[in-house]
């Protein structure tokens, strides 16, 4: 099912607050209040390829979700009755929260979530509710500073809740907060993530181009086509990882038109294997009209979600698109500061 929606949950990202990116590692303490950031995700290349072992290239939002803490008599997640939640996913966010709770001894605080990352659009809204509830419950019972890979071990216990068996792209993701060449072999119980620096501001445009189907429908469709047509499609998927690996590469050399095409290339093969549909199409051949030197699906895809393109400057398309109606904003996933 879809990952739920949480507490204050709003619509879109905030525009007006582009630009501003909390740090993700320290939680904060605020008039005895404890508060832990987790990140959305954006996958540059290698989505769904990443379920079969094969490398992905992913970045941390500047968006994401924040979780607050308040001494109580007992660990709990207080869901606000007034949010949008359906019956079953607030079992189910109440089901992930305990079982991370439960990891790091229950620390006694009452918990609330905020979002600012869109639900169901292919931008780790679930994992960075992961990310955030771990470093919470993490700094409440003691390790204010964990490292990466122990926030990350919190964090898919609730994916795994949310999403059966995720390659772990988008939880690494946000625990890391940096661009990352992620793979998780098959049978693997945890990936390897790679830093990728690049001397370039990496930034891209995210518009949104409508709902889209659960990731566990769209992976469960895939694996059936690839288990009806293994050979074709684990070419397909290998040929996902290649781009993966050379798009890291490209980026590592400040080649933003390599890394595009690498980024073209692999929407092609998304849509050979059946994962884009004509509003996403429609909107990658937008952004390439607007000068995007890549443009492609992100997430799960199926049918809408979220659309990215890579622009050395996307200030001016993101102005163009909002007048014409369009929900997108923009995001610097990697490379130096420019905000
Ligand atoms: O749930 P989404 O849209 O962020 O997609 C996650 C990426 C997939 O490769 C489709 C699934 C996974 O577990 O890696």
């Amino acid at each position: 099912m879809a990952a739920p929606s949480v507490a204050g949950d709003r619509a879109a990202p905030p525009s007006e607050r582009i630009g501003h990116r909390r740090k993700p590692d320290a939680p904060d303490v605020a008039g005895g209040e404890l508060i832990g950031f987790g990140p959305g995700k954006v996958i540059l290349i290698g989505e769904h390829a990443a379920v079969y072992g094969h490398p992905v290239l992913a970045g941390p939002l500047s968006w994401g979700v924040t979780a607050r803490g308040t001494p109580a008599s007992r660990c709990r997640l207080a869901v606000p009755p007034g949010a949008k939640l359906t019956r079953k996913a607030r079992k189910l966010l109440m089901a992930a929260f305990d079982r991370a709770a439960r990891a790091c001894g229950s620390p006694r605080i009452r918990v609330t979530l905020e979002s600012e990352i869109p639900v169901s659009m292919g931008l780790g809204s679930s994992a960075a509710v992961g990310v955030a509830c771990a470093r919470l419950l993490l700094a409440a019972s003691g390790k204010p500073m964990p490292p990466p890979d122990v926030v990350a071990k919190v964090a898919m216990l609730m994916e795994e809740e949310f999403h059966g068996q995720p390659s772990g792209i988008d939880h690494t993701t946000s625990a890391q907060g940096r661009l990352i060449l992620y793979r998780r072999r098959p049978g693997a119980p945890l990936g390897i993530a790679r830093p990728v620096r690049s001397p370039r501001p990496l930034k891209l445009l995210v518009a949104l181009v409508g709902p889209r189907p659960p990731t566990r429908a769209t992976v469960a469709g895939l694996r059936a086509r690839a288990s009806r047509w293994p050979s074709r499609y684990g070419r397909l998927m290998r040929e996902l990882g290649m781009l993966a690996r050379e798009g890291a590469a490209a980026v590592e050399a400040g080649d933003l038109e390599s890394l595009g095409d690498a980024m073209n290339a692999s929407q092609g093969v998304l849509s050979a294997l059946g994962l884009s549909s004509a509003s996403i199409d429609q909107m990658v051949h937008r952004l390439r009209g607007m000068g995007a030197l890549g443009a492609k699906l992100t997430g799960a895809g199926g049918d809408g979600g979220a659309v990215i393109g890579l622009f050395p400057g996307p200030e001016l398309a993101l102005v163009r698109l909002r007048r014409q109606g369009v929900v997108c904003f923009e995001s610097q996933v990697a490379g130096p500061k420019t905000l």
